[in-house]
């Protein structure tokens, strides 16, 4: 067989390109679909959709090279005659469906590539050396939401582009029992000369129509409505110190960040209250924070964060710190909150450095410190760091007013 394509039939490249490009794309669906349908509650199972998810984004990314070497190589070869240009209809829907598909097979991996790159908590990689990230793509959840509108409305669109194209090479092989079968899957002798085709626009109008139909998915994806983003400022419920150095929060975020695989996943408590007492004069004080678990939103990972595997909110709703304020120790050097921090039943020491500032009875205050999951036997069956980091960085920003 020839390397190449000739009108009446594909050569061996194109033909090797097909096969290894459409089994490629099954099994990209095959794995997406069931990637997303395992469950994610314990470590177990979050380690399987991790592995799954990388074997996809690795077959996708596969995909997403044989794509752009198989359009190089179709653009420098003749395309086999249609063997019936009389049935113009026909003609029209198969030239614009292998259009969409040779679109689709660049689109979808790279919405796929472009939604993990973006993604602020993606952890499951794509199993090769080079990076995780793509230069010039910000790590951005609402960016990440928009790619991932389009790649579950690309799969349903890219299915029945599929079921078309096979349901066509079926009729023809089945119903007409023409050659059009066998050019792209047969022997390569005694092939038909297709007709001469009459109607050279169809093939423009196709291709214009195989774009439209990935700009509809665009444009959906770009206008459909996406879940709000996960809270990461969230409002502190506010609470009064009694006394005469009583401060009461205003407002404020306290946030978290952890490292899972190569990237890091943040978010934060929308539920906690901290009673402060503090005196300008001296620089000491006491402050006691309780922190509600179940207010926790951390990206794609808010439930499993809060299941029994981490914090556990079920068996303990609420972390507390209680710490005494300590002036700093010389100028531009912060104030130090001295005590305890009890995490999921655990109480160890705790030291955090935090910045003040205090104007017309208004303060603000930020810092935070680094915490070890270990100590608080918070994710205990993820022995190492491959999935999800040891270290925990914890921060706060506040704004408190004199009572
Ligand atoms: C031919 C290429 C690809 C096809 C056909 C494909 C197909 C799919 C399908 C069917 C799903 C399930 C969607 C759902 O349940 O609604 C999915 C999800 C996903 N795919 Fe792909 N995919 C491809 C390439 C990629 C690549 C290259 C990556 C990343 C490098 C990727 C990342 C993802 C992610 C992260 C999800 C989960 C999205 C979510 O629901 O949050 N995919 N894909
Ligand atoms: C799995 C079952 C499949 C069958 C039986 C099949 C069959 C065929 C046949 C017979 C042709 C030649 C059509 C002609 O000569 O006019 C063809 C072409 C083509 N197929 Fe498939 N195909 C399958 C899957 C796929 C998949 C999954 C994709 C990609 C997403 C795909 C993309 C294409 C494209 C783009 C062409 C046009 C090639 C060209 O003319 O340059 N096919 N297919």
């Amino acid at each position: 067989m020839k390397a190449g394509n000739d009108r009446r039939g594909y050569g061996w490249v194109a033909r090797a390109f097909h096969w290894a490009v459409a089994a490629l794309i099954l099994a990209a669906l095959g794995l997406g679909l069931y990637a997303t349908s395992l469950p994610y509650d314990t470590a177990e199972e979050a380690a399987r959709s991790f592995q799954v998810f990388s074997v996809h984004k690795t077959v996708g990314i596969t995909v997403l090279l044989l794509a752009g070497l198989r359009i190089l190589w179709a653009l420098g070869q003749p395309r086999p005659g249609h063997l019936h240009p009389d049935r113009l209809a026909e003609t029209l829907l198969a030239t614009l469906v292998h259009w969409a598909l040779y679109i689709g097979m660049v689109v979808m991996p790279l919405s796929g590539w472009l939604l993990h790159a973006s993604a602020p908590g993606a952890f499951s990689r794509i199993l090769w050396p080079f990076g995780q990230r793509l230069p010039g793509v910000p790590e951005d959840l609402a960016l990440s939401e928009k790619f991932t509108a389009f790649h579950v409305t690309g799969w349903l669109v890219l299915a029945v582009l599929i079921a078309l194209h096979v349901a066509g090479a079926l009729k023809h092989a089945l119903i007409d029992r023409d050659a059009t079968l066998a050019r792209m899957a047969g022997k390569a002798e005694n092939l038909p000369q297709p007709p001469a085709d009459p109607h050279r626009w169809t093939g423009w109008l196709a291709a214009a129509g195989g774009v439209l139909v990935w700009a509809f998915v665009a444009g959906f994806a770009w206008l459909a409505p996406t879940p709000p983003a996960a809270d990461s400022t969230p409002q502190a419920m506010t609470q009064a110190a009694p006394g005469a150095n009583g401060w009461t929060v205003t407002e404020g975020t306290l946030n978290i960040a952890v490292l899972q695989g190569t990237s890091t996943v943040s978010g934060g408590f929308g539920d906690w209250q901290a009673a402060i007492d503090y005196d300008p004069d001296t620089g000491q004080g006491r402050v006691e924070v309780t922190i509600q678990i179940a207010s926790l939103t951390l990206g794609a990972v808010s439930d499993s964060a809060k299941g029994p595997e981490f914090l556990n909110a079920a068996a303990f709703p609420q972390a507390h710190l209680t710490a005494a304020i300590t002036p700093p120790q010389a100028e531009g050097e912060p104030h130090l909150a001295e005590g305890e921090l009890t995490i999921a039943g655990q109480t160890v020491p705790a030291r955090m450095p935090f910045q003040l500032t205090i104007q017309n009875d208004q303060a603000q205050a930020q810092g935070g410190l680094t915490l070890d999951r270990r100590d608080f036997g918070v994710g205990e069956t993820y022995g190492d760091e491959s999935t999800v980091g040891f270290p925990v960085e914890v921060t706060f920003e506040l704004t408190a007013t004199r009572n």
